[in-house]
């Protein structure tokens, strides 16, 4: 594996931190010594939830918390994305921006992968940050697992997907500065429609199984 890229100095805002997936990648950053703004429609929300999280992290507007960090994640739920992703334009050029958002729908059968016009979620945030970086990465990673204090590692592979090879190399080193969490380079933006998909998969095994299960890439 290549050398992981410093992150040190990297400020990360979380678009919808308030949800389960980003206060857990906020704790996770925050232990790690990253500093953390979690977002939030209303401010309010976001500066008692960042309370909760612990030191390291702060609360703020979600237009305030992209606004004021070098890395902007986007977690909010399927639903919101175009709206939500359209809003932060002028704060996001030039920056690297994650998204780690699972177009799924659920019926009868299960979790299933919901189409896409531009492709995927990711594909969808470039289309409409075209002055950002947008990186795909941790759809995989269980925010059940990620909020766990018993747990000191979260033990998961974590595809890493861009255009940008310095972008995806500064997600590699904030995934791999997670304890347990190791990032993988896995190809260009538009193969983000299948790593969003394979979430559904892993819905169904959790459900069959009981467990939180992630992806490890062998020989790598
Ligand atoms: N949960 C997981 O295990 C997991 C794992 C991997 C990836 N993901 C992906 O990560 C994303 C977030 O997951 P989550 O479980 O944390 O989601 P969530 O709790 O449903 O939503 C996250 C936050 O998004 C904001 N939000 C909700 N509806 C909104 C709307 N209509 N417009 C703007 N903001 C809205 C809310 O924050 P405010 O009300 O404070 O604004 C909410 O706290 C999803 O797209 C999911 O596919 C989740």
């Amino acid at each position: 594996m290549p050398p992981v890229t410093d992150v040190g100095g990297v400020r990360v805002g979380i678009v919808g931190g308030t949800g389960p997936q980003g206060r857990g990648l906020a704790r996770r950053w925050a232990e790690a010594g990253v500093p953390v703004v979690i977002g939030s429609r209303d401010p309010n929300r976001a500066d008692d939830m960042a309370a909760q999280i612990g030191a390291g992290v702060a609360g703020a507007a979600n237009e305030s918390a992209t606004e004021g960090s070098d890395v902007v994640v986007i977690t909010v739920p399927w639903q919101a994305h175009a709206t939500t992703v359209r809003q932060l334009e002028p704060y996001t050029r030039d920056k690297v921006v994650i998204d780690c958002v699972n177009p799924l729908g659920f019926d009868e059968r299960g979790p299933h992968p919901l189409a896409v016009a531009e492709g995927s979620a990711a594909q969808q945030a470039q289309a409409l940050l075209p002055q950002a970086h947008v990186v795909a990465a941790f759809h995989h990673v269980s925010a059940v697992l990620l909020a766990d204090v018993r747990l000191d590692t979260v033990d998961s592979d974590v595809l890493v997907l861009g255009d940008d090879r310095a972008a995806t190399d500064l997600v590699i080193g904030l995934v791999d500065v997670i304890p347990g969490l190791r990032g993988i380079y896995a190809g260009r933006l538009r193969n983000a429609t299948q790593v969003e998909a394979l979430t559904a998969n892993l819905i169904a095994i959790n459900r069959r199984y009981k467990s939180h299960a992630g992806i490890r890439i062998t020989d790598v």
